[in-house]
């Protein structure tokens, strides 16, 4: 670790017995939870601040994991706005003993910086460096303008609380 600013994190280790589901393989609140352990890592580092989620979306389990499997989970800093950053975070796993990883999981995490009385504050903005960092940010712009659609959806469904 470099200190603040951080674009992007990778967090690796085993898949322990005791994240077993019902089929024996990896549960998915347990690979949901590793996700925004790694986006919470990547938006501390970023910003330099605490972080909280505000929204995970479009997240697709492609593979199941294996117990014993080696698991990378790779965030980075994809978009951010005024105090929000989205980050594009990669699940790969795969037995030690071969030595190769697969995409597993995929997902776009937002998370919101805080000052000390948790209010939003502004962060770090990310310029995009290369081709693939350009490509990365019009799919941020392109979920964002998704979501409104999803949202206004969800509220008209759902309206407020009981
Ligand atoms: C984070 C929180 C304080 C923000 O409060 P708020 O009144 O929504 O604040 P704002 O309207 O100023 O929004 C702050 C940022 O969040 C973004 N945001 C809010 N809801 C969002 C959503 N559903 N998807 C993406 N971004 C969202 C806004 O776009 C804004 O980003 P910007 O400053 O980059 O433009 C509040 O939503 C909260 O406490 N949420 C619960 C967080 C939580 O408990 N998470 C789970 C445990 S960590």
């Amino acid at each position: 670790m470099t200190g603040i600013g951080k674009r992007e994190i990778s967090l690796r280790f085993l898949a322990e017995p005791g994240d077993v589901n019902f089929g024996g393989k990896v549960h998915g609140g347990t690979v949901m939870k590793w996700i925004d352990q790694a986006g919470y890592t990547c938006a501390v580092s970023w910003s330099g601040r605490y972080c909280v989620t505000v929204y995970v979306g479009g997240i697709r389990f492609i593979r199941p994991i294996h117990i014993g499997n080696v698991v990378d989970v790779r965030a980075r800093v994809i978009y951010t706005g005024h105090t929000s950053m989205h980050l594009s975070v990669d699940v790969r796993a795969g037995d030690p003993r071969a030595g190769r990883f697969e995409k597993t999981t995929h997902c776009v995490i937002v998370f919101v910086a805080l000052d000390e009385n948790g209010r939003p504050v502004p962060v770090p903005q990310w310029e995009p460096q290369t081709d693939e960092d350009r490509q990365l940010l019009t799919y941020a712009r392109k979920l964002m303008s998704l979501r409104s659609a999803v949202d206004e959806e969800a509220t008209r469904m759902f309206p407020g609380s009981d």
